[in-house]
């Protein structure tokens, strides 16, 4: 999937220039972690930012699906997802300042048997994704590797 950024009216060349690379550096530090969308290339001229598909859409779309109501499991896992993918993201010094379910992609995935799929309902894995409007949290030395944040933003080592 490429993802076209365009450039923003209200700012100068060189801050979108800046939002872009501040874009493609978290998503690259973070590309390895599970619960965080992978970064696959980019471009600069035009800013695109190629990433895999989610062929299940965002956690907007399927909280709203009213043929589709999430069980207790399914809203727990979806939610340890996202608490995961914060603090991963708390812990190199970013913070994502745009967390919200349209930011939130889905992987369905099939649970270990059959049975247990009929059961508990399939698993939706959560990627967090756009970091758009991410910023580097000025006190933070977590780049360097000294600081890590836990899900509630408070620094721990
Ligand atoms: N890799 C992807 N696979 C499937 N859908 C995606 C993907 N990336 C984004 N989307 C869809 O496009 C929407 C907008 O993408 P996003 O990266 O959040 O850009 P924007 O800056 O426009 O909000 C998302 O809410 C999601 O529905
Ligand atoms: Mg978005």
């Amino acid at each position: 999937m490429i993802k076209h950024v365009p450039d923003r009216q209200d700012m100068t060349p060189r801050e979108n220039e800046q939002m872009f690379e501040q874009e493609i550096s978290t998503m690259a530090a973070l590309s390895m972690y599970p619960t965080i969308v992978t970064l696959v290339g980019y471009t600069s001229m035009p800013r695109c930012i190629i990433m895999p598909l989610f062929s299940s859409g965002d956690l907007f779309s399927l909280i709203n699906k009213p043929t589709e109501p999430l069980n207790a499991l399914q809203q727990a896992e979806i939610a340890l997802d996202i608490a995961a993918g914060m603090a991963a993201v708390h812990s190199i010094g970013v913070v994502h300042r745009d967390l919200k379910t349209p930011n939130c992609l889905i992987e369905r995935q099939n649970r270990a048997s059959t049975e247990a799929t009929k059961q508990f309902g399939p698993r939706y894995k959560v990627f967090i994704t756009d970091f758009g409007v991410c910023r580097v949290r000025e006190s933070s030395v977590a780049i360097s590797g000294q600081t890590f944040l836990n899900v509630f933003g408070l620094s721990y080592r």
